[in-house]
């Protein structure tokens, strides 16, 4: 155990070995992966302890098992195999870690990193709070010894060192709210950065499982976090440095009046702590319902044009009224929590400066205290002064747990496996186009049938292959699987004999260009769009990938041609347009792969005429892969992969199927089927030259 330990810490893990009873594994929560040593001198790894109605069940994996070999077992079968050695790890991370989990600890190392600047602030609080004192020996010599002794020369001192006293103290604390603000800013720079990376490098997964409106929702709780750094955390612990000036102070003018104060506010914290639990559930439902709501409407305002066009109107409407009623309740149950917190406080708060003082005149009218009136008004003033910022800790306990929820929030969504090879790490050699299957299957994550299963296909460079299939045969997910988008499948894909895991994988999506049935164009010029994956694309560049796309001659119809702005969208154009402007943007890298998927669906026959005479100079030196469902457009590739329900039904060149395989000729005659047939049909022709066109019904 020693030695694995010391061997865990020289890889930068914390290491702990201990003893442990059954009972105490259930506790380790968090400290969870561990390992554990066996009767039989092996190791294993504890993954999770799960409570279970017939009692705890610790699931373990096998080091030298298969990755995804689990093994439950039950208390008596635990103890059984285990001797009780434990050997806690957790991974120690920088605050320059780039994979450190998303915390408040990550929050608090940024913040840390700015420390010259803290320190600065922090003793500029401290000159502020000496000032602080001023006010009350300002009173105190007032009553002492102005008043007493009629000295108006004193009195004018005074005065003149008080205002000196309050110029520099409003110096001193705008200089300090600026540099707050600034350490702020900082803190948030790197928040959003750090986020915005993270959320990249999710797999394409996580987001076609989790709504847009939940992800764009939980990563904006950052703006929280922002909140409780400005408005809490910083005000509250400059106030607090005041504490070390004040809290002497207070002690040194009297013991047990101090001490009252500070139990007071002690009870104060506690009962404020008694709360906490009860509005941090309340919070979170509330939390929660916030986030349905605003996922409601950010699914809306996405899918408006379906809401029009079905007329769901009414729907969504109602749906919308639910869930603002939900928040509304949730808003009033945590306000009224809030609303008890602050009933039992406030009178707290207000008593607790009217007690000391009533003992003080006790202890005065006693006659057992050297205190007098102007130590009394001097150390009511810093009772005042003292109970704030430890009456501000109280707040900020409160503040502290809604933060840590915001963080949990972010973590959820940052926190999430990135996709692998995006370490930078990864092959960098250009691709020259062969592609290679081996025996791949895949399956979607919650999926049992798998969408792809034994496919072996070899694309040798600069061919050009069709792949066809009935609809959900798995066309689709061999192209996602080349461009990388999962990393779970079985089987092996090489890219020119290499393994396109050992590649990086924003090289290797940069090499592959990609052209989907609704590709999706962002907010900018035509121009833009199309040169947006090669910012430094001349308009030559531009307007020759439109003209190999076929898309130039519309183009150039437009009022403003290549500089006509697209919406977001690209609602202002047609599904035809828009395909030619994506083809035309995957054609401008001058990709090694082209992956052309239902990427001509929305064209009109013209302009997919175009295109197809293009097509020999797009494929010129290129791997082109087409998905259609129009296989007249296959017809001249170099060969065509059927697929049928995943699994490879035929691969051959458009004779050779139409001649073997049987799902192909069923395709092919289902789509071309009236060529055989072309003799006209005499009910369905159009009369011309009349002026007008009509079409006569069908002869019965
Ligand atoms: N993101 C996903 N999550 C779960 N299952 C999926 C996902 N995408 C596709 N599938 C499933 O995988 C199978 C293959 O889908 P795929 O999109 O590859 O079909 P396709 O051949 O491209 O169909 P189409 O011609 O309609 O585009 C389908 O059964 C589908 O239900
Ligand atoms: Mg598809």
């Amino acid at each position: 155990m020693a030695q694995l330990a010391k061997i865990a810490r020289a890889n930068g893990f914390r290491a702990a070995p201990a003893r442990m009873q059954w009972d105490q594994l259930a506790g380790l929560g968090k400290a969870l992966p561990a390992i554990v040593r066996l009767r039989s001198g092996g190791y294993m790894v504890i993954a999770e302890v799960r409570t279970s109605p017939q009692g705890d069940l610790v699931i373990l994996r096998d080091p030298l098992a298969a990755p995804d070999a689990v093994l439950v077992l039950d208390e008596a079968r635990l103890r059984a195999v285990w001797d009780g050695a434990v050997l806690l790890v957790k991974r120690q991370h920088k605050v320059s870690d780039a994979g450190q989990p998303f915390g408040m600890r990550w929050v608090v190392g940024q913040i840390l990193r700015d420390s010259h600047l803290i320190r600065d602030i922090l003793l500029g609080s401290l000159f502020i709070s000496a000032f602080a004192v001023a006010p009350i020996i300002y009173w105190s010599l007032l009553f002492r010894i102005v008043l007493p002794r009629n000295s108006l020369d004193t009195l004018n001192l005074l005065v003149a060192g008080f205002v000196f006293v309050v110029v520099f103290d409003t110096i001193l604390g705008a200089m300090r709210r600026h540099i707050i603000l600034h350490i702020v800013s900082k803190a948030d720079i790197r928040m959003g950065h750090h986020v915005f990376d993270r959320m990249l490098r999710l797999p394409i997964g996580f987001f076609e499982t989790t709504s847009t409106g939940q992800v764009t929702s939980k990563l904006g709780e950052i703006g929280r976090i922002r909140g409780f750094l400005l408005n809490s955390v910083f005000g509250t612990l400059l106030d607090g440095v005041c504490l070390i000036v004040f809290i002497p102070v207070l002690f040194f003018v009297s013991t047990p009046l101090s001490l009252l104060v500070l139990a007071g506010c002690a009870a104060i914290l506690l009962a404020n702590l008694a709360f906490m639990p009860e509005l941090n559930r309340r919070h979170e439902r509330l939390v929660r319902a916030e986030r349905d709501q605003y996922s409601h409407l950010v699914e809306t305002v996405h899918g408006m044009r379906t809401v029009k066009t079905l007329a769901l109107d009414a729907r969504q409407r109602t749906l919308w009224d639910l869930l603002v009623a939900r928040t509304a309740r949730e808003r009033i149950a945590f306000g009224r929590v809030q609303n008890s917190m602050k009933t039992v406080m406030a009178p707290l708060e207000s008593l607790l400066p009217i007690t000391v003082l009533t003992v003080a005149a006790y202890m005065i009218l006693g006659g057992d205290s050297p205190f007098d009136m102007s130590s009394l008004i001097a150390f009511a003033l810093l009772t005042g002064r003292t109970m704030g910022p430890l009456l501000g800790i109280a707040k900020l306990v409160e503040r502290y747990h809604e933060a840590r929820g915001s963080i949990a929030t972010i973590a959820s969504v940052v926190d999430h496996p990135a996709e692998e090879g995006l370490s930078g790490t990864g092959v960098l050699t250009p691709l020259k186009g062969t592609i290679e299957l081996m025996d791949v299957g895949f399956r979607y994550p919650g999926t049992v049938v798998p969408a792809i299963d034994g496919l072996d296909l070899l694309i040798p460079s600069g061919s050009t292959i069709g792949i066809v299939g009935r609809s959900g045969s798995g066309k689709t997910t061999v192209t996602r699987l080349l461009q990388g988008l999962h990393a779970d499948y079985g089987g092996l894909i090489k890219f020119d004999g290499i393994d396109i895991r050992q590649f990086d994988l924003t090289h290797l999506r940069s090499s592959i260009g990609v052209v989907l049935q609704d590709s999706f164009l962002f907010r900018g010029t035509i121009r833009e769009n199309i040169g947006i994956a090669k910012p430094s694309c001349t308009l030559e560049d531009v307007a020759a990938a439109a003209r190999l796309a076929g898309a130039e001659e519309f183009i150039e119809r437009l009022p403003r041609g290549f500089d006509t702005m697209i919406e977001e969208g690209a609602a202002n154009l047609s599904g035809g347009q828009r395909q030619r402007i994506a083809i035309a943007r995957a054609l401008l890298t001058n990709p090694r792969i082209l992956i052309l998927d239902e990427a001509t669906s929305a064209l009109d026959p013209e302009s997919e005429a175009i295109l197809s005479a293009n097509l020999k100079r797009i494929a010129f030196g290129r791997t082109v892969i087409i998905i259609s469902h129009r296989l007249a457009s296959l017809v001249s590739s170099d060969a065509i992969l059927v697929l049928e329900r995943g699994r490879p039904a035929a691969l051959g060149r458009h004779q050779e199927l139409l001649a073997d395989c049987r799902l192909y000729r069923d395709l092919w005659t289902q789509q071309n089927g009236h060529l055989g047939q072309q003799n006209g049909h005499p009910g369905q022709e159009t009369s011309r030259g009349t002026g007008y066109v009509s079409i006569s019904p069908p002869a019965a």
